[in-house]
């Protein structure tokens, strides 16, 4: 009797773990950044995310307060490295195992890891290390036993064409080392992280960045680009990266926007509340219901930066990021 029940408990476990990713589709995160001194205690944190249906959040580095308040809550995480860390676990494959020991096996009994970045918005080209670096975190990682994408957080300007998106290519001192991270990635199965923010591109060239185009807030197509037609920037940017990665080999490398954002203030008419309502809200939206143009079922798993404004941030645009105040009070409302 305790036999079957327990054959049951088993079974209905693993139809709601493979219905949980079902339902998942793409999927949207919160950026849980760290920089301020006023933030509510991580279990605190942890709950407001779980109260409005957000089941995944990024961390940049790997915060034992955080990964304590993950235990058991069924949120996933993207777990960062520092990126002074890269070159110590690139030439040392104990100081990865060491890494993996202290940050990650610990906790993945009771914590889904999505994926480890080596590094923040690095430019693997500025390194030698990265392709070491990734294979001694993965060899770290599997010895443990368990089973977490290794990967690596880009931004969008290591591309030195975006426009059009077909055209999309990597600058040519990022090129020879994203060849190696795009061969690590697709021969892996794993997913590259990307930061993408039209906003940047919107207050750096207004007259020539039409608003609505950068708030994902228009009906009609705004840049044609052969058969594919683009209603916003957003879309534009990532299948930019895809067509950059096809041309380094990694054209099955699945590209996930680790952070996307529209500050609040800091810089004048282009950061009002109203903007970046409007930009998060028609973000979480987009890609919970459509992929991008060039892989139009391929819905882009997106994490919004960030939860909190973060008070020791730079001045200015930088600190106003947030979704919410350190008192857990919403800056504006999203619906997830
Ligand atoms: C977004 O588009 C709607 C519909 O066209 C428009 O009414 C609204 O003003 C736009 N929002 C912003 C912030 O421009």
């Amino acid at each position: 009797m305790g036999l079957v029940l327990s054959y049951i408990i088993n079974f209905l476990c693993f139809l709601t773990i493979h219905l949980s990713f079902l339902v998942d589709g793409g999927g949207i995160g919160l950026n849980y950044g760290l920089v301020a001194d006023n933030l509510p205690s991580p279990p605190q944190v942890i709950s407001l995310v779980k109260s409005r249906n957000v089941a995944r959040i990024r961390i940049f580095e790997p915060n034992h307060g955080v990964l304590d308040a993950l235990q058991n809550s069924g949120v996933e995480v993207i777990i960062g490295t520092v990126n002074a860390d890269i070159p110590k676990i690139a030439s040392d494959i104990n100081y990865a195992k060491n890494w993996v020991q202290t940050n990650v096996v610990p906790y993945a009994p009771t914590v889904k890891f999505r994926a480890i970045s080596l590094g923040n918005e690095v430019n693997p080209g500025d390194l030698a290390s990265m392709l070491h670096a990734l294979n001694n975190l993965n060899d770290a990682v599997k010895s443990s036993g368990y089973l977490i994408p290794v990967t690596t957080t880009i931004g969008v300007y290591l591309l030195a064409r975006s426009y059009p998106p077909s055209q999309g290519d990597f600058s040519e001192a990022a090129k020879p080392a994203m060849q190696q991270v795009a061969g690590f990635l697709a021969s892996n199965g794993y997913p590259i992280l990307v930061t993408a923010y039209p906003y940047f591109a919107y207050a750096g060239d207004p007259n020539n960045v039409p608003l609505q185009y950068a708030l994902i807030n228009s009906t009609e197509v705004v840049v044609r680009d052969g058969d594919l037609g683009y209603t916003n920037l957003f879309d534009a940017m990532v299948d930019g990266v895809y067509a950059a990665l096809e041309k380094v080999g990694g054209g099955a490398v699945e590209v996930v926007v680790c952070e996307s954002g529209w500050p609040s203030k800091g810089n004048g008419d282009f950061t009002t509340i109203a903007l970046a309502q409007t930009y998060n809200q028609n973000l979480v939206k987009h890609v919970m219901n459509s992929g991008t143009p060039k892989k139009p079922g391929n819905k882009v798993e997106t994490y919004v930066f960030a939860i909190f404004n973060e008070d020791q941030k730079s001045p200015g645009v930088e600190q106003n990021f947030g979704l919410f105040y350190p008192d857990m009070t919403e800056v504006y409302h999203i619906d997830f």
